[in-house]
C-alpha cells in the first residue's frame, strides 16, 4: 500500500512539473479517474482493480460482486438453487463471458457462434398509439412480435436458442496523405437458423458489441447539469458538431449507459443485461423469462428460478453487490501521460476537433455519490451526449431519444490497453474497427470534418495521434 500511494504522488508531481514546462499537460491527467484511478500494472488484468482508497469492508463488497459477475447460473430447476434461473432464452451464462476480463468483448471469428456481440431488435410504429407510447417515453422501442428486443442465440436444454447471428465484411481501402492507406471491413448482419418463424418485414438491427466496465461510477457522478450544458442540439455555434442529450422514460431521465446511452444508471443497465442476457429478473426488471414473448409459447412455460421470499431469480442483496462491482471498476493510471510524443499527440486531438464531442474532463459531483468517487477531476473523453455519426455508422434502429444515426460518444480511457485486456483491438459499437486509426475513419456526420483532417495529415502526425490514444 505505501509503495502504491508514494508511486501516485511522484507521479502526480512529476506530471505537475512536466505541465509547468510544457504549458500543455493538464496536471491530473496522469489519473484519469481521480484519486480513484489504479496505479496496478498495465497487463492483461489492468481493468479488474477496484477504486483505489477503498476501506477493507468495501473491497470485500467488491471481492463479492466480482464473484457474482463471474458466475456461471444454471437453468432452472437445478441443485444449487442459489445458481439457477438462466434462460429461457439466453445469450451468455455470466457477465463475465461478454465484458471479458471487465474489458470489451469480441467479434465472432467466421463460423464461430457470437457470444460478447449481439443483435437489438425493434419493430417501427403502425399505429398512433404505438407512436405516441414512443413519443411519451413509455416505451423506448417496439419489441419485434416473436423474438422480443434481443436476439438470443442460446437456451435452455429442450428449448432452441432464437437463431443465428451472421455477420460478413467486405474489404475497402482509404487513402491517406502522405501515400499511406488502410484497409476497412464493411459489416453485413443477418439472421439464419430462425426457430420461432420469420421475422417481421420490417424488422430493425442494431449490433452490440460488449463495452469495457471501467470508470463507470465516474460517468454516473458527473452532474446532469454538466453534460446537459454542452448539449447543442441545433449547432447554435456553428462548429458543425452538434450533440442531444439522451431522454428515458416518462420522467426523461438522462440517458448515459450503452452505445446510444439508453440507460440512465449502471443499476439500470444492469437489471438490463441480467434479463435481456442472461435471462434472470431482478425487482427491477422482474421479467423471470427475460425476453420470451407470448409468441414463444414454451419459453413462456418454462420453469424459472424466483427465490421464495423476493419472488425473482437474483435476489436484492446479489443485484446490489453486482452494482457495487460495475461502479467501481477503476480506471488505470497513465505513466506515459507526460512523454512528449503522448503530448504532441494531445495537441493534435484537440486541434482536429476530436475533443468536440470526447471532451477530455469532467468533475464529479459530492452529493449523494460513493467516497471514493465524489468531487474527483476525471479525464473520461466523453460529453456522453448523442452525436450523428453519418450513414456508415447509422444502425437505422431509434432506441429512445435517440435516431438510427446518433451514438453516445464513446470513452476513450483505457482504451489503449484494449489488446492486452481482451486480446484483440476491436473497436465501435459492432466491433468492426480492427485499429483505433479504422475507428477513426468510420467517423461521419458531425465528426466528418475530425475525420477529414486526420486522413489530411502527414504519416507522422497520425503517428503522434494513435500515440495519444495508446497512452490512454
Ligand atoms: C451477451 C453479452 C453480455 C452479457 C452477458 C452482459 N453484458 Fe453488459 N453489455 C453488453 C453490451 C452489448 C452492452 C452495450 C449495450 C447497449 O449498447 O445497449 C453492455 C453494456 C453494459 C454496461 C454499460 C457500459 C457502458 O459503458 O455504457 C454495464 C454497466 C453492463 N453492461 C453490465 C453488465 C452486467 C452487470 C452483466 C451481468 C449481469 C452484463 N453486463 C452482462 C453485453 C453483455
Ligand atoms: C461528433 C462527435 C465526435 C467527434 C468529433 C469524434 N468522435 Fe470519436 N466517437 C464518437 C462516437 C459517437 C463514437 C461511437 C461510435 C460508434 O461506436 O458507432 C466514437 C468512437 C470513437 C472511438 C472508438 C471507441 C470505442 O470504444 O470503440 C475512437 C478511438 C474515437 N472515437 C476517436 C476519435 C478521434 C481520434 C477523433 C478525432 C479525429 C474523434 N473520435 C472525433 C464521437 C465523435
Amino acid at each position: 500500500m505505501i509503495r502504491c500511494a508514494t508511486l501516485s504522488l511522484l507521479l502526480v508531481l512529476a506530471a505537475g512539473s512536466a505541465g509547468a514546462v510544457d504549458g500543455v499537460m493538464v496536471a491530473g491527467e496522469q489519473a484519469p479517474g481521480g484519486n480513484a484511478t489504479s496505479w496496478q500494472p498495465r497487463d492483461r488484468r489492468a481493468f479488474l482493480h477496484p477504486s483505489a482508497g477503498m476501506s477493507l469492508e468495501r473491497r470485500m463488497d467488491f471481492r463479492l460482486g466480482d464473484a457474482i459477475f463471474r458466475k456461471l447460473w444454471a437453468s432452472s430447476p437445478s441443485s444449487t438453487t442459489a445458481s439457477d434461473g438462466l434462460g429461457p432464452l439466453y445469450n451468455a451464462r455470466s457477465c463475465q463471458s461478454c465484458h471479458i476480463r471487465d474489458g470489451r468483448g469480441r467479434v465472432p471469428a467466421p463460423g464461430e457462434t457470437a457470444v460478447s456481440l449481439f443483435l437489438r431488435l425493434s419493430v417501427p410504429p403502425k399505429t398512433a398509439a404505438e407512436q405516441a407510447q414512443l413519443d411519451s417515453g413509455a416505451r423506448p422501442v417496439l419489441p419485434e412480435p416473436t423474438y422480443g428486443t434481443q436476439l438470443q442465440n442460446a437456451a435452455v436444454h429442450g428449448l432452441a436458442g432464437e437463431g443465428r447471428m451472421t455477420v460478413t465484411y467486405v474489404e475497402e481501402t482509404v487513402a491517406l496523405a502522405g501515400g499511406e492507406s488502410v484497409t476497412l471491413r464493411r459489416p453485413t448482419y443477418g439472421i439464419t437458423d430462425l426457430t420461432y418463424g420469420p421475422l417481421a418485414v420490417d424488422v430493425m438491427i442494431s449490433p452490440r458489441l460488449a463495452p469495457a466496465m471501467i470508470g463507470l461510477g465516474l460517468l454516473e457522478a458527473i452532474p446532469e447539469s454538466d453534460i446537459v450544458a454542452r448539449a447543442d442540439p441545433d449547432d447554435a455555434d456553428g462548429d458543425g458538431v452538434s450533440g442531444r442529450a439522451q431522454r428515458l422514460g416518462p420522467e426523461g431521465r438522462l440517458g448515459r449507459f450503452g452505445w446510444k446511452a439508453g440507460q440512465a444508471d449502471v443499476a439500470g443497465q444492469s437489471a438490463d443485461a441480467f434479463a435481456g442476457d442472461i435471462g434472470l429478473s431482478t425487482l427491477l426488471v422482474p421479467r423471470s423469462r427475460g425476453d420470451c414473448t407470448p409468441a414463444q409459447a414454451e419459453c413462456m412455460a418454462a420453469p424459472t428460478g424466483d427465490d421464495p421470499v423476493e419472488g425473482v431469480e437474483v435476489p436484492r442483496v446479489l443485484f446490489d453487490y453486482t452494482v457495487f462491482y460495475a461502479r467501481h471498476l477503476a480506471v488505470p493510471g497513465r505513466p506515459r501521460a507526460a512523454e512528449p510524443d503522448v503530448l504532441a499527440g494531445r495537441d493534435l486531438f484537440v486541434a482536429t476537433g476530436c475533443a468536440a464531442c470526447h471532451v477530455p474532463e469532467q468533475v464529479t459531483a459530492t452529493d449523494g455519490v460513493d467516497p471514493e468517487l465524489a468531487g474527483q477531476r476525471i479525464f473520461p473523453y466523453t460529453d456522453l451526449l448523442l452525436h450523428d455519426m453519418g450513414p456508415d455508422l447509422a444502425d437505422g434502429r431509434p432506441e429512445a431519444g435517440a435516431d438510427g444515426g446518433e451514438w453516445r460518444t464513446a470513452p476513450l480511457w483505457g482504451i489503449g490497453l484494449t489488446g492486452e485486456v481482451t486480446g484483440r483491438t476491436e473497436f465501435l459499437h459492432d466491433g468492426r474497427a480492427r485499429g483505433l486509426l479504422e475507428a477513426i475513419l468510420w467517423h461521419g456526420g458531425e465528426a466528418a470534418a475530425a475525420r477529414a483532417r486526420v486522413v489530411e495529415m502527414s504519416p507522422q502526425e497520425r503517428r503522434l495521434l494513435i500515440e495519444f490514444l495508446s497512452s490512454l
